[in-house]
């Protein structure tokens, strides 16, 4: 396992990590949780993501058993929620980044995983109606009261994250170190886009997510919706037409001449075509089995090996061109 410093931060995250979303609850159990969790901090996984909003909470309790289950010594292993949803619908309660919701979503979240604190505190989406002044604040006083160790966003745009670091560094404040992103094969355009100048200049660190785009970009939607599979357990609109969209499908079928020629599975080239990406931190996989685990953990040793001229054929398959990039 490779390990990458969280952007401009002391701490070194392993270059593929462990999500629990959907399947925490969803799929597994604390014991097929521990399971996973497992396999992963086996082959030297460090960073477990969660979110106060997967499952209901429930998300969090699950990997606050396993990880009582595991035993694990604290400071070899890193775990992250997100707040900004909420668990109720109260006025001041949802969709929210106000000072008292934070402060109060992370004594919940704390109290749901067991732990003293979490190592990443995250603001799930951006929140136009609280002043981000008032969240970075927030944020700031949650780290100082030993709640979190470093705080990040997860879906902001590159400007109210600028705004955030230049209030934080106004009034020598904690500022967000990390942005979660969305990046696959597919969704690229703003993490390779509106975030690359913000990336080179502030340093920020990225946990992306969703590499396989919900499972698409292992070929396993190719011959229609396998039961056991994501979009079979869980039947949403949404991940039906994903899982069936002729036009995504058709181009996860063109990479796999590369894949073939490469030795590897289509995760394995879908998850190393993030690793190439020298502004990822950490690419957050997930999985609702320890077979998929131990397949993705592969894809490092499979990102060496994609060459400018593989980048290049896999570029054109998925419509892009160079100044797309930015
Ligand atoms: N910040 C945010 O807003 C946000 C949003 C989404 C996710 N996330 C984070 O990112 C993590 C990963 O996202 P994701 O779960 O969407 O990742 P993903 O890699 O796009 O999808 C993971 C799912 O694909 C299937 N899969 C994984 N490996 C496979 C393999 N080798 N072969 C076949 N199928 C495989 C599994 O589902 P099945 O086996 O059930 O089909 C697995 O649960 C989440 O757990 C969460 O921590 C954050």
């Amino acid at each position: 396992m490779q390990y990458r410093h969280l952007g401009r931060t002391g701490i070194r995250v392993s270059e593929l990590s462990l999500g629990s979303w959907i399947s925490f609850k969803g799929q597994l159990d604390v014991d097929g949780a521990a399971e996973i969790m497992a396999a992963a901090y086996d082959q030297g996984v460090n960073f477990f993501d969660n979110a106060e909003s997967y499952a209901g909470g429930k998300s969090e309790e699950v990997m606050g058993a396993a990880l009582k289950k595991l035993g694990w010594r604290r400071g070899s292993y890193l775990v992250t929620t997100k707040i900004y949803w909420g668990l109720f619908d109260g006025v001041n309660e949802k969709n929210t980044l106000n000072r008292k919701r934070l402060i109060e979503g992370i004594h919940g979240s704390l109290e749901r995983l067991q732990l003293e604190y979490v190592d990443v505190l995250y603001c799930h989406r951006p929140d136009q109606t609280t002043p981000i002044e008032e969240t970075v604040w927030a944020m700031h006083n949650i780290i100082e009261r030993g709640r979190a160790m470093y705080w990040g966003t997860s879906e902001w745009s590159a400007a109210e994250i600028v705004e955030a670091i230049s209030i934080a560094e106004r009034h020598h404040l904690h500022k967000p170190v990390v942005e979660q992103p969305e990046f696959n094969l597919f969704e690229r355009k703003r993490f390779s886009g509106e975030y690359i100048r913000f990336y080179q200049e502030h340093g920020y660190g990225a946990t992306t997510f969703s590499p396989l785009a919900l499972g698409l970009l292992s070929g396993k939607y190719n011959a229609g919706i396998p039961k056991d599979s994501r979009a079979g357990t869980f039947k949403m609109d949404w991940m039906i037409a994903s899982a069936t969209d002729k036009d995504k499908i058709a181009k996860v079928q063109a990479l796999e001449p590369i894949a073939k020629d490469l030795d590897c599975t289509l995760a394995q080239l879908s998850l190393a075509w993030c690793l190439k990406n020298p502004f990822v931190s950490t690419v957050i996989t997930g999985a609702s089995r320890v077979s998929q685990v131990q397949e993705n953990l592969k894809a490092g040793g499979i990102a060496p090996k994609l060459t400018p001229e593989i980048l290049a054929q896999i570029d054109v398959i998925f419509g892009v061109k160079k100044e797309e990039e930015g």
